[in-house]
């Protein structure tokens, strides 16, 4: 029996190659050796502000995105969080477990509680309850994510094993599992990747588009002249993107001419714009492809829900028996 995996995420805007590279290209990689559930987490979305009306068309463009990156619907469990309802039963089962001062430390909060200071909400305050939750229901004992969301899975661990020491082992400790590309810096080299700073690069920019962001993209500050020598380990543009879509040859071009100041910024960022394009176009293409075909995609969410809704109601069903609600 293969083990259990468990991540997603928020359906915020569209997937960027932060998010790509710290989470999505890992689920593509590790859905052949686990049994994996992947969801687009609508619930944890609406903790901030968010527009009714665009919702929807942003669930369904990230369940898209993802498909399109090459999570295979038939190999994993690719389903919307909120159509799952045990999702909230275990929210509240769990939120009895939850100690408050373990909430009041969390680094998420205290970010997104001065980000949106006119809504510092109760499901804000309990969010990580709720991926606990998320991974619980699935008893998931891996979780691929990028480095923010490491201190929410120390949380849950600390969650269910409180759990399980009070009703019994019904849950498994879940553990992160985190690569080289768990920090993705934003193009302005100062903060990480994410849609609300607007510092990213979509998946599914055009190739026009791709350029025009790298362009002023930060790179390294020693290098203001074409005739100044850098380090591309001190260059974000290098260590964020070449890294990660540029192969060994690249990455020694790139290398000898930043440090030997033979090859400039511009030109750097050129190959590597080949480069991304190179991995992103197919994406961009496969998502263009299954956005348009309509009926698919809600049956791909219908079935994925199935999937998803068989195991999470036995989960629930196992739960409560334990705690007498039976
Ligand atoms: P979210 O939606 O912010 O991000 C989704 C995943 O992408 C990773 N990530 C990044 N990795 C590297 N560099 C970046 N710049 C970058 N930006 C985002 C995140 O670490 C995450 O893995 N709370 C979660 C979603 C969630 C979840 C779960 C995850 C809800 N329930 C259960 C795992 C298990 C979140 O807000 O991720």
């Amino acid at each position: 029996m293969k083990e259990r995996l468990f991540s997603g995420i928020r359906p915020t805007g569209s997937l960027h190659i932060g998010n790509y590279l710290g989470a999505v290209k890992n689920w593509v990689d590790l859905q052949d050796k686990y049994e994996s559930f992947f969801s687009v987490v609508d619930l944890h979305a609406i903790t901030t502000p968010f527009n009714p009306k665009e919702l929807p068309s942003k669930i369904k463009d990230m369940f898209c995105e993802i498909l399109a990156s090459g999570v295979d619907p038939e190999k994993s469990t690719l389903f919307v969080q909120s159509h799952v309802k045990e999702h909230l039963e275990l929210t509240w089962i769990l939120s009895t477990l939850t100690n408050f001062n373990w909430l009041t430390g969390m680094i998420q909060f205290k970010e997104k509680s001065e980000q949106h200071a006119e809504n510092v909400n109760l499901a804000l305050f309990s969010y990580p309850t709720l991926q606990t939750a998320d991974i619980a229901l699935y008893k998931a004992k891996v979780v691929p994510i990028g480095e923010d969301q490491v201190q929410h899975i120390e949380l849950a661990r600390d969650i269910l094993r409180k759990f399980n020491y009070t009703y019994g082992d019904v849950f498994i400790e879940p553990k992160e599992l985190i690569t080289e590309s768990k920090r993705i810096m934003g193009l302005d080299a100062t903060n990480k990747m994410s849609k609300s700073l607007n510092n990213y690069i979509a998946i599914t920019d055009t190739s026009e588009d791709i350029f025009k962001k790298l362009r002023p993209a930060v790179t390294d500050p020693a290098r203001i002249r074409k005739t100044d020598a850098g380090t591309p380990e001190k260059c974000n543009v290098y260590t964020s993107f070449h890294k990660y879509f540029s192969d060994e040859e690249t990455l020694k071009t790139v290398q000898e001419g930043c440090t030997k100041a033979t090859i400039g910024c511009i030109d750097c960022k050129k190959l590597l714009h080949k480069n991304m394009d190179q991995h992103l176009s197919p994406i961009r293409e496969r998502y263009l492809e299954i956005k348009s075909k309509v009926s698919y995609v809600d049956e791909m969410i219908d079935f994925g829900r199935e999937k998803a809704q068989k195991v999470a109601s036995e989960t629930i069903k196992s739960v409560k028996e334990v705690i007498g609600l039976w």
